[in-house]
């Protein structure tokens, strides 16, 4: 039973061959039809969504299936009953479980026992749909899957949320120079450097954390940038303001990166906090093809599951 719980689930073959299937998804959306049936798929969210409800429902229909979407706030999971409990029930009756929730010890636990794929709609730790879909955006924009590796990837902002390490692991497997620009405050898990430095041993990547924004953005191919108050956070919206003012990407941050530099975001945005309008609008920002490939990928990655239980 293989699962997409975090980005180096998959190995780097793996990947491209994911990414790759993205691609001819974007070209022929209904060229697979996995779930005919229709077979059932839970989508569960714990936490708000858009884009990720959106692209899965679209998904799961266009792969020939029924989205079952679960309001995480009435089922409670874990609270009204036991997150094993809950992996028994949803395990006899769906074909595979998507779940955006908090602590990735609870997808987890949900892996280890329903029976069925399952895949993170974003954690506090990770969020690795996006990043597929990012991956597959930067290929889309490069030429192709191939010239992902060798790409510099420089994302500034809150080094410790899940997009951080998402990249991390993600940018790893395709062999991608992956930088990190945030401040010392708010760095990422070592233990997942750790993990992303050993992963881009292996494809000729590299992993790097700086606190400087202008040296990770210096002749970056790839510009990325997220919220400085991830969902969960917004308590503390006021303290993360002034240490993360010098990491902004704006204009003069842009101007250090390469001249054909793509600017990706996997939005909501907050334009005039950690991206300018002008960047985020821009001739450079690839937004929303990357929002598009949120469907394509995970149409890809839904189908590789179901493929190889
Ligand atoms: N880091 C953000 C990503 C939103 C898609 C958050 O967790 O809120």
């Amino acid at each position: 039973m293989r699962h997409f719980l975090r980005d180096d689930d998959l190995t780097p073959r793996e990947q491209t061959a994911v990414l790759e299937m993205t691609a001819t998804l974007r070209a022929d959306r209904f060229a697979l039809r996995p779930l005919d049936g229709p077979r059932s798929v839970a989508v569960i969210f714990d936490k708000p969504t858009l884009r990720t409800q959106v692209s899965f429902v679209t998904a799961i229909v266009e792969l020939g299936g029924y989205p079952m979407v679960v309001d995480g706030n009435l089922a409670k999971i874990g609270v009204r009953e036991s997150i094993s409990d809950v992996a028994n029930v949803l395990g006899r009756q769906m074909t595979a479980i998507v779940w955006r929730t908090h602590a990735q010890s609870r997808i987890e636990e949900m892996a280890a026992v329903a029976g069925v794929p399952v895949i993170n709609a974003l954690t506090d730790s990770y969020h690795p749909c996006q990043v597929l879909a990012d991956l597959a955006t930067v290929a889309q924009h490069r030429g192709g899957v191939g010239a992902l590796a060798g790409q510099t990837l420089a994302y500034v902002g809150d080094g410790s949320n899940n997009m951080a390490h998402s990249y991390l692991l993600g940018g790893a497997t395709a062999g991608m120079h992956v930088r990190i620009g945030c401040p010392g405050i708010f760095v990422p898990d070592p233990r997942i450097v750790a993990d992303a430095t050993a992963r881009a041993a292996q494809t000729g990547g590299s992993v790097t954390v700086l606190d400087d924004r202008d040296q990770t953005l210096a002749g970056a191919d790839v510009v990325a940038t997220d919220t400085w108050v991830s969902m969960g956070r917004e308590d503390e919206a006021a303290q993360r303001e002034a240490p993360f003012v010098p990491f902004r990407l704006d204009a003069g941050g842009m101007a250090l990166a390469a001249p054909d530099a793509i600017v990706l975001h996997c939005l909501p945005a907050y334009r005039g906090k950690e991206v300018t309008a002008e960047v985020l609008d821009g001739p450079q920002s690839v937004i929303w093809d990357e929002a598009e490939n949120r469907l394509h990928a995970q149409k890809a990655i839904l189908a590789f599951l179901l493929d190889n239980v």
